[in-house]
């Protein structure tokens, strides 16, 4: 029998009730798709870094590697400054690892409200390839004169080919394997390049010609289009059945991948997967810890599920991945009244025994 290695990081807030729930989804499905889960919890967050000051050391970087997949609940906590946990933990764990797509779907599912007047699943079925591992997140800068009046801030959005050429060879495969041709709801499998080639005529400039270059090279079957990220945000809101893949840098992927999450649900729907095609992957939840929920048993764990879903699919187990699919969708489309923290019409608990029970039959 086939057994995974999991690092399950739940983290901070809502993190660790939310994973409890993924975690139960993912044993019923093991135990029904017959492989094994070898579940190992770390305890990383803000309640560590209080005690110890410590955030993600090498020594854990190093034990994460032997996994086949971390999960990884929610980090952020209220009595922490902001960036040190995020830094310290999600981003690097990401950059560390190599994780270098943030594959972020942003799917619509039956019986959940869209802000988005007259869309429904239909229209809002596409996903984000966000390139995970430059950008203005690791490039150089620095402050001079700090505190005077005279101060100069500098924080550089750094590219480099084999970057670009990584993250866009991912994109194109995704676009192939799982576009809307692929999946039978269109008649082309298209990838479209999310840039800014009027203003950051450097970076989107290398973006562009790779982008071009390679799709002619390999992919002539997948269909290429180009938006600006501004009018990416337009059409996410008036036209988002125009997108199918769309692939962007870092931090335009961040922007509207949140405006991404809002039009399926929100943040109690979302997921998102850090992934190292050769390596080890770290799948969570998009939204963050949440800690005014926390230990109430009110908040959604559907998003913590479907991080549990993607990293099945990305370890291969499609059929066991999409059997969870359906499950939450059955459970959207029929049982919960609201994706919101305490308007479920069911507690925490109820959502993760309703989709498990699904998946189990
Ligand atoms: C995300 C988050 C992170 C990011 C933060 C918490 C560092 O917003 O996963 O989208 O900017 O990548
Ligand atoms: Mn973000």
């Amino acid at each position: 029998m086939k057994t995974y290695k999991i690092a399950v990081m739940p983290g901070d807030g809502t993190g660790p009730e939310v994973v409890a729930e993924a975690v139960k989804v993912l044993k019923a499905t093991a135990a029904k798709f017959k492989f094994k889960l070898d579940l190992t919890n770390f305890d990383f967050g803000g309640e560590r870094y209080k005690r110890t000051g410590e955030t993600l050391p090498d020594s854990a970087v190093a034990e994460l590697r032997k996994f086949d997949a971390i999960l990884l609940g929610a980090i952020g906590h209220p009595d922490v400054k902001p960036g040190i946990l995020e830094k310290g933990i999600l981003l690097k764990a990401r950059f560390d690892l190599d994780q270098y797509i943030n594959l972020r779907p942003v799917r619509l599912f039956p019986g959940v409200e869209c802000p988005l007047k007259g869309k429904g699943p239909k229209e809002i079925d596409y996903a984000v390839v966000r390139e995970n591992s430059g950008d203005a997140y690791t490039g150089t800068g620095g402050f001079t004169m700090k505190g005077t009046a005279n101060e100069v801030a500098v924080q550089s959005a750094v590219y480099t080919r084999f970057q670009v050429d990584r993250c866009l060879k991912y994109a194109f495969e995704y676009a192939r394997k799982y576009g809307k041709k692929a999946r039978g709801v269109g008649s082309e499998n298209t990838l479209a390049l999310v840039g800014k080639t009027n203003v950051l005529t450097y970076i989107y400039d290398l973006w562009e010609r790779a982008f071009h270059e390679m799709g002619q090279k390999e992919y002539p079957d997948i269909r290429r289009d180009y938006y600006h990220v501004d009018a990416t945000c337009m059409w996410m809101v008036k036209s988002p059945e125009w997108f199918d893949v769309l692939v962007t840098g870092n931090l335009f992927g961040d922007i509207i991948t949140d405006l991404g999450a809002i039009t399926q649900g929100g943040m109690g729907i979302a997921a998102g997967g850090n992934i190292n095609p050769k390596g080890v992957s770290m799948f969570e939840p998009i939204g963050g810890s949440a800690p005014k929920y926390t230990g109430q048993g009110v908040i959604n764990p559907l998003a913590a599920i479907c991080a549990g879903q993607m990293m099945l699919e990305t370890l291969g187990e499609e059929k066991a991945a999409k059997k969870i699919e359906d499950a939450v969708k059955w459970a959207t489309a029929n049982k919960l009244k609201s994706l919101a923290a305490g308007k479920m019409g069911y507690s925490t608990s109820q959502v993760g025994d309703l989709v498990a029970t699904k998946v189990a039959e």
